[in-house]
């Protein structure tokens, strides 16, 4: 009989069966079993375990990493300072949120400083690029001529691909994989797509970026709902991880780096979608703030941190008289429950009588806040609707809101106070001036 080249490995416990079934035998978990190949035990010693010398540190020689630059301001600020040379790069985001494209603008703007990009398409074809690369010449990001040295190689084979990548003369500095999802090996018995290949295509990238010292960003694609089935897996894997955010009703693009073994995660990207392509936003608040109109009640500023930057954005509220028993309450850009947390702490505590009116918070421009720093402005904006009474046009609000109606000190208070009055905003409500929301809303 031939010997099983794959077995079927349970997330949960680690155990092994040489089939697929629903449920893993050994914890009773359902669908955890994923395919993996079974490596050849070649190359060890009689005992079944390969002997190395431990390397001393004074043996080890120091590389100096001369990172390449992206020449995408937004990309280089993220990734910490450029792309580390041999390193694996995962960028993940929802379909059609913009990754092709970055990589793509990538691509041509590596052009001048840095030859010999590869291009691994296996989602669209080559002349798809093109019509993409097309599309985004002349655009700020991309401003370069006809590229010479980007090449495309479309294959959806794994391992045709990274003998393709050996067997090229000079090796390209670049390698994409876009995406990961369509990758495949055939040692595997599972579709394209599935856990199992996934990272079994990915671990092949790596170990070909880590042997020939190539840089391998792979693309990947998450849902909202099956997250861990996708990226999820690689991300202790690669390098860096990168994810590229936004709503896509929406042209704001935050890129933001999850993992980073080169620089640090708490930098922020910040990109417009526009027909020509991402283009970076250098004063995000600027937009965030355009369309706002003062002297409206329900709306307030936020003073917020996205990474290590402070952005002013609008948050808007609607309180009206429900007509329902179970009054609603939407929020779009904040969480949720939050939300609930917050028009309860104002019921209790300022004694609004919110338990029959509905309460709509929005962020304007798509954001996505998770900061309990915006609590405040929240509570602000809620009470403004409710009053009917609009918030000073020159205000700007940040601090965390605690059940008791205290409000609570957040992190890089200078920081923000200095961007709010950078920008316009002299009249600062935080923590530092108001201890408890009763006394700010009187
Ligand atoms: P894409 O990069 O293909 O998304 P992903 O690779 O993450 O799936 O981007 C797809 C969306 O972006 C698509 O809806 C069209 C839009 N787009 C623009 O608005 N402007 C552009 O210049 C380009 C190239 C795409
Ligand atoms: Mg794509």
């Amino acid at each position: 009989m031939p010997k099983n080249t794959t077995q079927y490995v349970c997330q949960q416990c680690g155990a092994a069966t040489p089939k697929w079934q629903g449920q893993c035998p050994q914890c009773g978990t359902w669908n955890s079993l994923v395919e993996t190949a079974v490596m050849p035990a070649k190359g060890r010693s009689a005992s079944g375990r390969s002997v190395k010398t431990p390397i001393k540190l004074s043996q080890i020689k120091g590389k100096t990493l001369a990172r390449i630059k992206t020449g995408i301001g937004e990309l280089d600020r993220v990734l910490g300072g450029g792309i580390v040379p041999g390193s694996v790069i995962l960028l993940a985001g929802e379909p059609g949120i913009g990754k092709s494209t970055l990589i793509t603008q990538l691509c041509l703007k590596l052009e001048g400083s840095d030859p010999s990009s590869l291009y691994v398409c296996g989602e669209e074809s080559p002349e798809q690029i093109k019509m993409r690369i097309d599309r985004l010449k002349g655009s700020e990001l991309s401003k370069s001529s006809e590229p010479a040295h980007l090449s495309f190689l479309p294959e959806t084979d794994t391992d045709s691909a990274i003998a393709s990548v050996v067997n090229l003369t000079p090796a390209p500095t670049l390698i994409i994989v876009d995406s990961i999802q369509t990758m495949y090996t055939a040692d595997l018995t599972g579709m394209a797509g599935s856990v199992g290949q996934i990272r079994e295509s990915a671990y092949r990238w790596q170990r070909l970026a880590k042997e020939q010292g190539l840089t391998v960003i792979l693309v990947g694609h998450v849902t909202k709902e099956g997250a861990i089935a996708g990226p999820k897996v690689l991300e202790h894997l690669v390098d860096t991880v990168l994810y590229l955010e936004g709503d896509k009703n929406h042209q704001f693009r935050i890129l933001r780096s999850q993992k980073n073994r080169f620089g640090s995660v708490d930098e922020v990207g910040v990109f417009l979608m526009t027909d020509k392509g991402l283009t970076e936003v250098a004063n995000p608040s600027d937009v965030f703030l355009e369309e706002r109109q003062t002297n409206v009640a329900g709306s307030a500023v936020a003073v917020v941190m996205e990474g290590t930057r402070p952005m002013l954005v609008e948050i808007q509220a609607l309180v009206i008289p429900s007509q329902l028993a179970i009054p609603r309450r939407v929020a779009s850009g904040i969480d949720m429950r939050r939300l609930q947390l917050l028009v309860a702490v104002l019921s209790k505590r300022l004694k609004l009588p919110l338990g029959t009116y509905d309460v709509y918070v929005n962020v304007a421009g798509g954001l996505n806040l998770k900061e309990p720093a915006a609590d405040l402005a929240v509570c602000l904006a809620i009470a403004s609707s409710f009053r009917n009474k609009a918030v000073g046009p020159k205000t700007a609000v940040f601090g965390e809101v605690g059940l008791l109606g205290e409000v609570r000190r957040v992190g890089f208070a200078d920081k923000r106070i200095k961007e709010a009055k950078k920008l316009g905003y002299p009249q600062i409500i935080s923590p530092a001036t108001v201890k408890n929301l009763s006394t700010l809303l009187k």
